[in-house]
């Protein structure tokens, strides 16, 4: 089974999860646009749900797939939001934002009463950091900012090479908020509460892909079959 395979064999098992009446989290990626597309042919077999998308990529997509969309200013709470991660550890704290949806991704989940997290099982590792931490940031004043972060980050035990992401086109890519995103190769990162904590206090910083406590459950697909994770 190739790893596409995998990603939506993840997200047809947390379609399992989803009831009559349900209001949704959408995420962002590769493995979401599956859930998004088998959530899309269970609403046109009668199944009704509505959608909040954590990207205007997702958003375009649900349209497709003919989901029923919402803002988080219609609704006041939303049951179960599924969504890829770049990194799951096994405290379900995650790495996001590859796709550079972070922000939106964040709020999304926060305004969850679940968040299930899919992937194939080569996102699970026992320490997050190997994959860049995203960054995401207000462009004004960069330079203060960089120099923020390298502060948080030796205050918290990691060092690394960061760099402003630039989009296939060469240029520096740009979030559905406006933002620039830093991505940091970080390689281990021991304590990623902490380090949390201190790139929120930076005044430059917008939001940055780790997910802390916001997991409800993961669900891995993987060569032997489908494992899921509760925290
Ligand atoms: C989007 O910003 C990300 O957080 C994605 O959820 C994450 O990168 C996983 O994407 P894939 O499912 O494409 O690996």
């Amino acid at each position: 089974m190739n790893m596409d395979q995998l990603k939506r064999q993840a997200a047809a098992r947390a379609l399992e999860e989803v009831r009559d009446g349900m209001q949704l989290g959408l995420g962002t990626g590769s493995t979401a646009k599956h859930f998004v597309e088998l959530l899309g042919e269970r609403v046109a077999a009668g199944l009704k749900v509505i959608g909040v998308p954590t990207s205007e990529a997702t958003r375009l997509d649900a349209t497709r797939c003919g989901v029923p969309l919402t803002t988080l200013d219609e609704i006041d709470h939303l049951d179960i939001t599924v969504d890829g991660a770049d990194e799951i550890d096994p405290a379900l704290n995650l790495i996001k934002g590859g796709g550079g949806a972070l922000l939106r991704e964040k709020i999304v989940a926060a305004a969850s009463d679940r968040m299930i997290v899919i992937a194939d099982d080569s996102k699970w590792v026992p320490t997050l950091g190997k994959f860049p931490l995203p960054v995401e940031v207000i462009p004004f004043g960069l330079g203060a900012t960089r120099r923020a972060i390298e502060k948080a980050f030796a205050e918290c035990g990691v060092s690394g090479q960061m760099a402003v992401r630039k989009g296939k086109d060469g240029h520096v890519f740009v979030t559905d908020g406006g933002h620039w995103i830093v991505d940091a190769q970080l390689g281990r990162i021991e304590d990623p509460a902490s380090l949390a904590k201190a790139l929120s206090a930076i005044p430059g910083v917008v939001e940055h892909g780790l997910f802390i406590g916001l997991a409800s459950s993961a669900v891995l697909a993987g060569g032997e079959g489908i494992r899921v994770i509760e925290r």
